[in-house]
């Protein structure tokens, strides 16, 4: 693999666990990589390496105490955190998830870490039992849905004797997750990709207070709007009316019918990347009544329909500026797989990303989902249930690899 870690500055966190000692390995194979490392050591880090080791080997200061007589005049929470390319949390216990994930700044390596907006990497470590509380799954999956980054753990047999999903990952798979991640953002970089994802459902007015919508919330697509942006990828949100912000890195366009939404799309085109989470109305008003339908005596209205222009099939099959991966959702209560496949080979989409509605636990409305992703090929790849945010994550990373 080619070496991507030449003169990157990490900011290594070590936390208070017994794989702290794997930390000296790391250390030696990142300075053998031209890393730039700094260290902070969390007080009962200390009980399992010494700071003389760590200063050793990474050849630099180790940062310890947040009231550091010498430095704290320089603010090391806000200079550390400004000076990293990404901060590496290893071993990170159960402990330290908590804070990152419950705000609390009590010391420095908690301190700073609430003040970065750099990539984090946690490399949990910690005794199968807590790994597996469902307060440690939480605390994870809350910092996992803010973007956090994570290598392993790993299952095999731990420092007290017990064998299971809790250990720390080797200082080599550290350093090939490193070079990857690395590698991924300067490929990303090179190529300067851009996405559009329409999200949300539409409203089509029969009149001005009248219109036909669904229950989509938007979540999935903002989800994912949100993955890209964070992997560097020039992202456009098109959305319907939902309840959601974004950050503003992200540009927005807001629209409320389906015919606006295509012509917002249309406006920005071309794109690399198309991803239609939409819940777009199949059907809108034939005629559009430009005051209040009143009530009269007939006991039957007629009201025609007229189908919706279909955005998907539009950007699919728009030959001189097709994106390079144009993927749809398909939203089913039955036969999920079959209308899935059905509905990539009728759109000409890139991937279809199945999702079953059947269930009221997860889908549209929710905060949780499951979905399939079939490609051409018809391969099926199941994210099982989860957060939306972090099935968002799963289809970004996906979305990277078919572009390096
Ligand atoms: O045909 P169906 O509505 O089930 O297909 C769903 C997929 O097609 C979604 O990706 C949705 O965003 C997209 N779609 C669209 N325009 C429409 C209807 C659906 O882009 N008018």
């Amino acid at each position: 693999m080619k070496k991507n870690l030449k003169n990157k500055k990490i900011l290594l966190i070590i936390s208070g666990g017994i794989a702290a000692y794997k930390c000296l390995d790391l250390i030696r194979l990142l300075k053998k990589q031209h890393v730039e490392i700094k260290t902070v050591l969390t007080k009962s880090a200390k009980n399992f390496v010494t700071p003389l080791s760590v200063a050793a080997l990474s050849k630099g200061k180790v940062y310890q105490d947040f009231f550091d007589a010498e430095s704290e005049s320089e603010f090391d929470h806000i200079s550390l955190s400004r000076w990293a390319d990404v901060i590496l949390i290893a071993p990170a216990t159960a402990n330290i998830i908590a804070k990152f994930a419950n705000g609390i700044a009590d010391d420095l390596a908690s301190t700073l870490v609430l003040a970065s907006n750099k990539d984090t990497i946690l490399v949990p470590a910690m005794n199968v039992r807590m790994w597996i509380n469902s307060i440690t799954k939480k605390n994870f999956n809350k910092l996992f849905s803010n973007g956090y980054l994570s290598v392993g753990p790993e299952i095999g047999e731990m420092a007290c004797g017990e064998y299971g999903q809790g250990k720390m990952s080797d200082p080599k798979i550290i350093l090939d997750y490193l070079n990857n991640f690395f590698n991924n953002k300067n490929i990303l970089k090179s190529k300067n990709l851009s996405a559009i994802i329409t999200a949300g459902p539409t409203r089509e007015h029969l009149d001005p207070v009248r219109f036909i919508t669904n229950k989509s919330s938007g979540l999935q697509g903002y989800e994912i709007a949100k993955s890209l942006d964070k992997i560097g990828i020039n992202t456009t949100i098109i959305s319907g009316p939902v309840k959601l912000d974004i950050s503003n890195k992200i540009k927005k366009i807001d629209v409320v019918t389906g015919k606006e939404m295509l012509n917002a799309v249309k406006k920005n085109l071309p794109t690399d990347i198309f991803v239609g989470t939409a819940a777009v109305s199949d059907y809108t008003f034939n005629t559009f009544y430009n005051k209040k339908i009143k009530k009269d005596e007939k006991d039957e209205i007629k009201i025609i329909l007229k189908k919706n222009a279909d955005i998907l099939e539009y950007v699919s099959n728009h030959n001189s500026m097709r994106p390079k991966l144009v993927i749809g959702f398909a939203a089913e209560t039955s036969n999920l797989i079959k209308n899935g496949k059905n509905k990539l080979a009728k759109k000409h989409c890139d991937w279809i990303i199945a999702n079953d509605i059947s269930n009221e636990n997860f889908g549209i409305d929710s905060v949780f989902n499951e979905v399939s992703i079939i490609d051409k090929n018809f391969n099926i790849e199941k994210i099982e249930y989860s957060k939306k945010s972090f099935i968002a994550d799963k289809i970004a990373d996906r979305i990277v690899k078919t572009f390096i």
